[in-house]
């Protein structure tokens, strides 16, 4: 059974096909090298991303033990453990030493303010953030799809982060929802 198969079989969550490719498509175009993912589940999109050249490095993070351990076994697996660090760790609790070109946030989205005001000081200048899942599953649109309390509250928050990165002068944005679950690209303001 291959990696995205079982991960889904097992009710991992993992980028989709169409994230997957726009990522990647973004990866080839501008030549990116320095990749930091925050989210790692089993490594799937990390395995995914170091495929494309052997020169990309992935530093990524997890704090589920078992999926951190999971992953180190898959990239393992694939022969990749050069270009791509697993860090079992706490996003929270993050230091950054290094710089990235792309930043690919895939974690709680509940917190996407705080990781993207973590992040942004460690992106190149023609670097790019890309957040996943904005669209959450098209509640952001249109709240009244549901009804359930936590999930409106993540809406709120959602919608909140959205118009936060939409007036903040320091960023040029793109968002897509029509990209998998939807995306948000932030880039940093030629000057
Ligand atoms: C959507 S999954 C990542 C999927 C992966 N990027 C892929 O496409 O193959 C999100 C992961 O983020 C992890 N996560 C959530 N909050 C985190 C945090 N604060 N610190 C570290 N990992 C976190 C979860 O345990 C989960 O495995």
């Amino acid at each position: 059974m291959d990696l995205k198969t079982k991960a889904l079989s097992e009710g991992v969550p993992i980028i989709k096909d169409g994230t997957l490719e726009h990522l990647k498509g973004l990866i080839i175009k501008n030549s990116y090298r320095n990749i930091l993912e925050l989210g790692t589940a089993v490594g799937y999109s990390a395995i995914e991303m170091a495929r494309i050249d052997p020169l990309i490095h992935i530093d990524t993070i997890e704090r589920d033990k078992e999926r951190y351990k999971e992953a180190l076994r898959n990239i393992a697996d694939e022969h990749l453990q050069d270009q791509i660090d697993v860090y079992l760790e706490d996003i929270r609790e993050l230091k950054l030493w290094h710089d990235y070109d792309l930043i690919f946030i895939d974690a709680a989205k509940a917190h996407y303010k705080e990781y993207l005001e973590m992040t942004i000081d460690h992106l190149v200048p023609y670097g790019t953030i890309v957040f996943d899942n904005i669209a959450f599953h098209g509640f952001v649109k249109d709240n009244s799809l549901t009804h359930n309390r936590h999930t409106l509250a993540m809406v709120k928050k959602m919608q909140a982060f959205l118009d936060y990165v939409q007036e903040d002068k320091r960023f040029d944005i793109m968002l897509n929802e029509d990209i998998g679950d939807g995306i948000l690209e932030v880039r940093r303001k030629k000057s």
